[in-house]
């Protein structure tokens, strides 16, 4: 089949904010999410990533067709779901499934493993009840867990076991799209790559394709094909995760990227992003919605909204000086280019000289 599995345009989530109990008046708008677009391949990971409350989970929903948008589309298999209801939709939830940050509160106490397994499959009129055991024990192996583990309950198991839980009551109707909100956020470190391993693995063997959450961006690392990096409710920078990585863009990215811990200890650098806390939502700051945090800003900054646009092939940017920030070193204060970010900007500027030529 050709196309994208799932195509984003300029969708938008925007909550009206109510004062007042006996004659409410709006008072102003939320923007949980404020015009994204992205696409997804089949077998392939986007990441989405940004501080807490920049529209991840918001853009979540919107894709799996769990709220309307206020603006945009969302096209999957290359039908449009935008407006998609009833039989068609719940057709369609069988494609699309989600795998919760926190398995414990996505999980029923009081249903064993081998219910909640099922469910999806009653739920969605799959097979009979000797073919669902069969399958709730093929989801157990599927997720490294043994048949014997069906009779037990949630409680039972430990945060990483839930997760491989959430993980195979979401496989149980053979999705094609996987969105994992935060999947691995309320892990601990070593269990987190198990869990980023498993998932990895069952992408390998099923064909997945994955819209993967996360707050940071040490977790895409060794997950994500590309990476869409969300400042908030809009994508600011979105590349392959490679690019990415080695020669980021936006300021907003380069304070993510310094924000991971290092394993040098003579090398640590802050966990938090720099420049305070995110601005709310509700009143944004004007223009480049970053500029409040960055220390790059110009007038234009706080007056004009910046476009995501293509800087160099596959790395779209919203940032009005892109092209003439520094290049960026992980070091922190530092801004000796690292060899990909060079090639990166000599391409840009070999690419822009030739344009001015022939623009004469
Ligand atoms: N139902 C809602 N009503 C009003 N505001 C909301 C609602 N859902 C989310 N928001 C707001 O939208 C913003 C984005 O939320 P969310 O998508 O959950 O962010 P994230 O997943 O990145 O932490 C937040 O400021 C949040 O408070
Ligand atoms: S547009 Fe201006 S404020 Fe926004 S990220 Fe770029 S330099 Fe910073
Ligand atoms: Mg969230």
């Amino acid at each position: 089949m050709s196309g994208h599995l799932l195509e984003v345009e300029g969708l938008a989530k925007h909550y009206p904010v109510r004062k007042g109990l006996l004659i409410p008046k709006t008072i102003g708008t939320v923007k949980a999410v404020d015009g994204v677009s992205f696409h997804l391949d089949r077998g392939e990971t986007l990441a989405l990533v940004g501080e807490s409350g920049c529209g991840k989970s918001t853009t979540a929903r919107l894709v799996l067709k769990l709220i309307d948008p206020s603006q945009g589309s969302v096209r999957f298999e290359g039908v449009d779901i935008t407006d998609m209801h009833g039989t068609p939709l719940r057709q369609l939830r069988r494609r699309m499934q989600i795998v919760f940050q926190d398995p414990f509160a996505s999980l029923n106490p009081r249903m064993n493993v081998g219910d909640i397994l099922a469910e999806p499959l009653i739920v969605h009129g799959i097979g009979d009840a000797a073919s669902r055991q069969a399958r709730v024990a093929e989801l157990l192996g599927l997720v490294g867990l043994a048949p014997y583990h069906a009779a037990r309950f949630p409680h039972e198991f430990s945060g990483g076991q839930r997760q491989r839980i959430g993980i195979a009551r979401a496989l149980a109707v053979e999705p094609r799209l996987v969105v994992c909100d935060e999947p691995v956020s309320a892990l601990d470190v070593s269990i987190q790559a198990q869990v980023v391993n498993l998932l990895k693995d069952l992408q390998a063997r099923l064909g997945l394709s994955y819209l993967f959450i996360a707050h940071d961006l040490a977790v895409v690392k060794h997950m994500a094909d590309r990476v869409a990096v969300m400042y908030l409710g809009r994508i600011v920078e979105i590349a392959a995760k490679d690019a990415l990585f080695a020669a980021p863009m936006h300021p907003y990215t380069r304070t993510l990227l310094a924000a991971i811990p290092r394993p040098d200890p003579h090398r640590k650098l802050a966990r938090t992003v720099p420049g305070g806390d995110m601005p709310s939502p509700l009143n944004p700051p004007t223009g480049c919605h970053f500029h409040t945090r960055c220390s790059f800003a110009t007038d234009a900054c706080r007056s004009e909204t910046p476009t995501l646009r293509e800087v160099v092939p596959g790395h779209r940017v919203a940032c009005h000086h892109a092209e003439t920030l520094p290049p960026y070193s992980a070091a922190e204060g530092v801004h000796a280019a690292t060899p990909v970010a060079a090639r990166r900007l000599a391409l840009y500027a070999e690419r822009r000289a030739k344009a001015e030529a022939v623009a004469g």
